[in-house]
């Protein structure tokens, strides 16, 4: 009902998408889970209800999954339209509950051994695996500038040469200010990176086999 009456209203899909009123259809990222090497190991990070997450599962069968999340409720006003702000109506309570569920939803996987749950930011967490752990990381948390450039920069250290960094939400405006737009394109224009692809909002870079730290080199912007 909710979604046919924002399909009316032109424009109007990809922000309820972002707004967490509708989800993201899965076919969006599809060109993205096909290029992911199957059976690989990897890190999302923002992982909300895990939905992407069993994507991943389903599509790659990863070896190892490890789903990066603080699930902290943020009460600032600069979060008062993110789903960890003013989108958990049930503030801090909700996002332990979120939590919970991934526990339950990821059971048989984190027994298996294949999918581990780090509650924790990304900068903190990403930190305790060995430099060029993964072979891909998807980066999918706090949005605002300073923490995607971060990400970025600490992802392309924890990836393996020739892997993938990718993330969501490569676009305009928001209440993060186009802050995942800006840190992808301050990366892309970067001579030593290399930038795969950006589609449906998803940004795709490939790390090079000559692994410069991303903080260590020089950009033309
Ligand atoms: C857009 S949602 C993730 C959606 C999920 N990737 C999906 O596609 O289903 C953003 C998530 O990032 C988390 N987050 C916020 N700040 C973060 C940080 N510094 N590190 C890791 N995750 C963070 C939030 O708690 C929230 O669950």
């Amino acid at each position: 009902m909710l979604k046919n009456l924002i399909k009316k209203i032109p424009g109007n899909v990809r922000m309820a998408k972002l707004l967490g009123l509708i989800p993201q259809q899965p076919d969006e990222r599809k060109f993205l889970l096909e290029m992911l090497p199957r059976q690989s190991v990897g890190a999302e990070i923002g992982v909300h209800m895990g939905d992407f997450s069993q994507n991943i599962i389903e599509a790659i069968s990863p070896r190892e999954l490890h789903l990066i999340d603080p699930w902290e409720y943020q009460a600032s006003s600069v979060y008062e339209t993110a789903w960890y702000g003013g989108g958990a109506k049930g503030g801090q309570t909700e996002m332990d509950e979120r939590y919970s569920s991934i526990l339950s939803r990821f059971n048989k996987n984190i027994h298996a051994e294949q999918v581990t749950v780090h509650r924790g930011y990304s900068t903190d967490i990403l930190q305790q695996f060995p430099d060029q752990y993964f072979d891909w990381v998807y980066i999918d948390g706090n949005h605002l500038y300073e923490y995607v450039k971060k990400d970025l920069e600490l992802s392309f250290q924890k990836v393996k040469p020739g892997g993938y960094i990718t993330g969501d939400d490569y676009t305009e405006g928001h209440w993060w200010k186009g802050g995942v737009k800006k840190a992808v394109d301050e990366c892309a224009a970067n001579q030593s990176v290399q930038l795969v692809e950006i589609r449906n909002g998803q940004f795709i870079f490939r790390k090079s086999n000559e692994s410069v730290p991303l903080n260590n080199m020089t950009t033309s912007s």
